[in-house]
This record gives structure tokens, sequence and C-alpha cells, in this order.
């Protein structure tokens, strides 16, 4: 049976947090261990040129995002693992599907539809004030990143669905006009990943500027975590571990033995300051070797730049044939043999 391909893109704007590890990163690593599946794993380093317009920003979040899926021991014999960027054709296709894409599909995207409604809200006349052809047809380009390599599944967080069912549009429009190329990917969302809230209690992101980052230094994670908004409770009094932050991050890290002795604790008014320290350390047991490898990675930003390059040559030796199939089929070719 040949391995079901599980695709997904990372898009290099920011460092990794907390967040991002246990929502989407430990899950992927575990997954590039299975012997079931070939990942492809990539930095979406073209995506980020749709929200960030400081080239040092993509670099260096280029490298710590390498690093840290590269620390935290992504198999990289079974999964490919590559930059964008690398796989040029990638790019041919996104062209070759955006003359197949209704543009009234595009008009229906979440992301395109939001930042209207906005304009709609605040400039009244133009609706489409700041709104570039990049974010505008960026679902084009994510069908591009995933129809390359036929994928079957997309691991993404909920916000993103609406783009795979796009890409799958994309896809059979493409199929029906051209003939049977792609194989309609399939979004998969995953139940076991956890959502974790931020410093202020909101749900852990970037754009809320509340996150920790993954490999922030010892002394500085604890910082945070001692930052993180409590109640005003007293040591002593009952708590409630549902809803709570610090118990919801420590979920994300414990089994259940543990995490039933920490609910008992909460019934019997476990201090918050104590809480933190628990959870510090349940954080930074998990995540100190791969904070070792990390730091180490980043002094040898040169192994990360070959991994990278093993992995956009195994992409391409899939890429490569298949452009050149579908060039034939929409008529790109040469007119005559030489
Ligand atoms: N757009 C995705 C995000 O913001 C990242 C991404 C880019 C992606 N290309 C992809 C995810 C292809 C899955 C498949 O999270």
């Amino acid at each position: 049976m040949s391995k079901s391909i599980v695709l997904t893109g990372i898009t290099t704007t920011g460092t990794p947090h907390l967040g991002n590890y246990a929502g989407a990163i430990r899950p992927a690593i575990n997954a590039s261990k299975d012997e079931q599946v070939r990942p492809f794993y990539f930095l979406a380093d073209y995506h980020a040129l749709i929200k960030c317009s400081e080239p040092a920003r993509v670099k260096q979040s280029s490298l710590e995002i390498a690093a840290t899926w590269l620390a935290l021991g992504l198999d990289t014999e079974n999964a490919v693992f590559y930059r964008q960027s690398d796989v040029p054709e990638i790019l041919e296709l996104t062209w070759m599907l955006t003359c197949v894409t209704a543009k009234g599909l595009m008009n229906r995207a979440h992301a395109y539809k939001a930042a209207v409604a906005e304009n709609e809200e605040t400039e009244g006349n133009d609706p489409d004030k700041g709104i570039t052809m990049g974010l505008f047809s960026y679902p084009v380009l994510m069908a591009a990143d995933i129809l390359m390599f036929n994928a079957n599944k997309v691991p993404v967080g909920r916000d993103q669905i609406q783009h795979i069912e796009m890409a799958r549009d994309i896809a059979s429009r493409f199929n029906h006009i051209y003939g049977e190329h792609f194989v309609l990917p399939e979004a998969v969302l995953d139940d076991n990943a956890a959502t974790l809230l931020g410093l202020d209690g909101r749900k852990m992101s970037k754009s809320y500027n509340n996150t920790i980052p993954l490999f922030e230094p010892e002394k500085k994670l604890r910082k945070l975590i001692n930052k993180i908004k409590t109640n005003s409770l007293e040591p002593g009094e009952p708590k409630d571990p549902e809803g709570c932050t610090l118990f919801g991050i420590y979920q994300a890290f414990a089994n259940p033995y543990e995490l039933n002795a920490i609910r008992a604790r909460y019934a019997e008014g476990i201090a918050w300051g104590e809480m933190k320290q628990v959870l510090f350390e349940k954080i930074n047991d998990e995540i100190a070797p791969a904070r070792e490898r990390y730091e180490a990675l980043l002094q040898a930003p040169r192994h990360i730049e070959e991994q990278l390059q093993l992995g956009a040559e195994k992409a391409r030796a899939i890429s490569r044939p298949f452009i050149q199939q579908l060039r034939e089929a929409v008529g790109i070719a040469p007119i005559a043999g030489s």
C-alpha cells in the first residue's frame, strides 16, 4: 500500500510559541515517525510576504522555525522538510491554477471578506483599501502547495478549512478541463491537538501579543509564566481548573495521572504562585533538551540550510516531472522535438 501523503505549511513570520508547539508542531513531529504516512512539511515563505514586508523578519523566522522542527526531532528521513521558495514549480503551478480559479470563489474567502468588512466599517468608500492581490489570491498559492504533491491529508487549524475546500474546488476544475491530474485533498482537524490560552487569558496568538515563545531561556520562561493572568483567589481557597489558563497549559504537557493530582490540589486551594512553579517545571522538563539542541542549531545555520536543501531535492524530484506533465496538459510545450 502506498503511504498517505500528509502535507502542511508554516508561514514564516514569527517565532514559534507554546501554542504552536502543542497545537501543531508536536502532533506533526509525532506523525513524522509514522511509517504509514509520508509527511511533507514546509516553510511557507512566499506566504509570509502576504502579511509581512520586513525582509529581516521573514529570514529570521525561517531560521527559527527550521531550527525548531529539527531540534524537536523531526524525522527528516521519512518526512520531506523543505522551503517553499526552493521549489519554483509551486509558483508555476500557482499561475496554472489561477487561470482556472473563479474570481467569485476568491471573493468568498474569509480572510478577504473580513478585510473588506473592516474597511467598510472604518473607511466607508474604499472596500479594498490596503488589500493586495497577494492577500486576495492567497488561497490559490495554498492550493498549489497542496496539489503540487498530491497531498491526501492536510492537518490545519479551523481557520484554514475553507482554504482546503477551495483547493479541492480548484483541483476539480483543473481536472475537469485538462484531465485527472490532481488528487482531491482533505482537511484534518486534530481533536487531540491542544489550543492554549496566552498571558492575558485569550487564545495564545501572535496577533494578540500574548505568547510564550517555545524556546525562551529558562529564566525568561519562568518570568513569563509568572505573568500569566489569574483571578484573585487567595491560597487555601478552592479553585476551578475549568477555564483556568494555567491548568489548560498544564493539561497539554501532563499525563492523566498528573492531571488528576493537580485537580485535587485546585480543590484544596493551591496558591497561584505555586501552580505557576509546577507549570514551569512541567514545561521546562519537556522542552529543555530540545532547547539545548535549538540553541546549538542556531549557531550552525549551515547545517540547517543543508537539511533544507536535501528536503528541496526530494521535493523537486516530484515537482519537476509533475510540472512537465502539467505543462503538456495545458499546451505549454516545445513545438517540435530537437
Ligand atoms: N496558510 C497556512 C496558515 O496560515 C499556512 C500554509 C501555507 C499551509 N500553505 C499551506 C497549510 C498548505 C497547509 C497546506 O496557517
